[in-house]
């Protein structure tokens, strides 16, 4: 449904959009996930069309709507897009709101068709018996709604959704998560959903890329990109990761680290020399029997406990461990004490090994250049 290809977008001399490429199948819910300003927007607004590129390929459904020789302005494009803000017109009832799409739209029909088609997508959406409400008379979510509804009326092949649950309260976001969820199963539409928010990007998407600094680090699926993450960038921005640095083993199955031997069932052949060992906090196993000789043993450490938050159905235990800091999570009826020392394992299984370095040369900064020449 979407093909994105070798996307290039600047702003003066800022990189926003570094040659990013992508597919969308049909129907499918994909997340561009980053931290601020690593150039979601940015992209979302080329495929509207609302920024011309400086260079690559986008096509949708098919049809190309952007090369270097080719520009469909946005209105001619089968999309329609959510804000963060909604952009829901206060001055307008949500029918009305609802509407506007019909009424002046590239979907423009007759009024008693447009009646229809509005009084059953309120319907749908649950916003029936407010129809003749003021739009400000509604809640954040029930705002949100209504700006999914209207964009679902332009019968779009691409739904694309920049942020739409960031202004509201933990709870209702993670309701309406939900909701967002099963509305785009039930349309079937194919959706392009822009969060810097990881658990969002984890619970809706069937793909997410991951970018950093208007490039993309890894595609894959929310399981993929937690049990494999391609680097430490990765590691880090989908969940907890503690990373420690090793070297790889002549047996290609042992890292050595500062905090002994680990060892893991995953492949290391991809890898070689200088490599990160990468474990989540679900998979360190801690006793609080003090350390024996057991520590001398592949995947086994000692640390001490510096803090200990009771997170109702579990424990998360900060440990020390030489001068590393990871986190634990542990049953809550463990009895652990602020201070104490621990033995801690993590299986095979758990340990995931991470190439050492992301490759920035092309963008490192002056520092980094001169520090790398050296
Ligand atoms: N119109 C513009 N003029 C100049 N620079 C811009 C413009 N729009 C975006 N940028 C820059 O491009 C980069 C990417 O911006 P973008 O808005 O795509 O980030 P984002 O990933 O959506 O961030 P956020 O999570 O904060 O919304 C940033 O460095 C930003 O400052
Ligand atoms: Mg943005």
């Amino acid at each position: 449904m979407l093909q994105v290809d070798r996307l290039v977008k600047r702003f003066g001399t800022v990189g926003a959009v570094n040659d990013v490429s992508f597919e969308v199948p049909e129907g499918s819910f994909f997340t561009l996930l980053g931290p601020s300003g690593c150039g979601k927007t940015t992209i979302l607004r080329c495929i509207a069309g609302l920024e011309r590129p400086e260079g690559g390929r986008i096509a949708i459904a098919g049809e190309e709507v952007f090369s270097p020789s080719r520009f469909v302005p946005p209105e001619r494009r089968p999309i329609a897009m959510v804000f963060q803000s909604y952009a829901i017109w206060p001055h307008m009832t949500v029918f009305e709101n609802a509407a506007f799409p019909l009424r002046y739209g590239r979907n423009r029909c007759h009024p008693k068709e447009l009646r229809r088609r509005v009084e059953s997508m309120l319907e749908r959406v649950g916003l029936a018996e407010m129809s003749h409400r003021w739009a400000t008379q509604l809640s954040g979510g029930q705002q949100q709604r209504l700006a999914l509804a209207r964009a679902l009326l332009c019968e779009p092949k691409l739904l694309l959704l920049d942020e739409p649950l960031s202004n509201l309260d933990a709870k209702l976001r993670a309701s309406l998560r939900n909701e967002l969820k099963t509305f785009q199963r039930a349309f079937g539409v194919t959706a392009i959903y822009v969060t810097h928010d990881q658990s969002e990007a984890l619970a809706l998407s069937d793909h997410i890329a991951v970018l950093d600094r208007g490039r993309i680090q890894q595609i894959g699926t929310p399981r993929e990109l937690y049990r494999h993450p391609a680097n430490a960038f990765v590691a880090h921005f989908i969940g907890d990761a503690t990373l420690i640095p090793g070297e790889l083993q002549s047996d290609g199955k042992g890292i050595m680290t500062p905090l002994g031997r680990f060892e893991t069932l995953g492949p290391t052949q991809a890898h070689a020399g200088s490599v990160l060992v990468c474990f989540r906090p679900e998979s360190v196993r801690v006793s609080t029997q003090p350390p024996t000789q057991d520590i001398a043993l592949p995947n086994t450490f000692s640390g001490i406990a510096r803090s200990v938050d009771f997170l109702g159905d579990h424990l998360e235990v900060a440990v020390e461990a030489q001068s590393w800091r990871l986190k634990a999570h542990v049953p809550n009826s463990l009895p652990i004490q602020e201070g104490q020392e621990l033995t801690l394992m993590v299986p095979q299984e758990g340990v995931i090994v991470v190439p050492s370095e992301t490759d920035y040369s092309e963008e490192a900064t002056p520092s980094q250049r001169v520090l790398n020449s050296r």
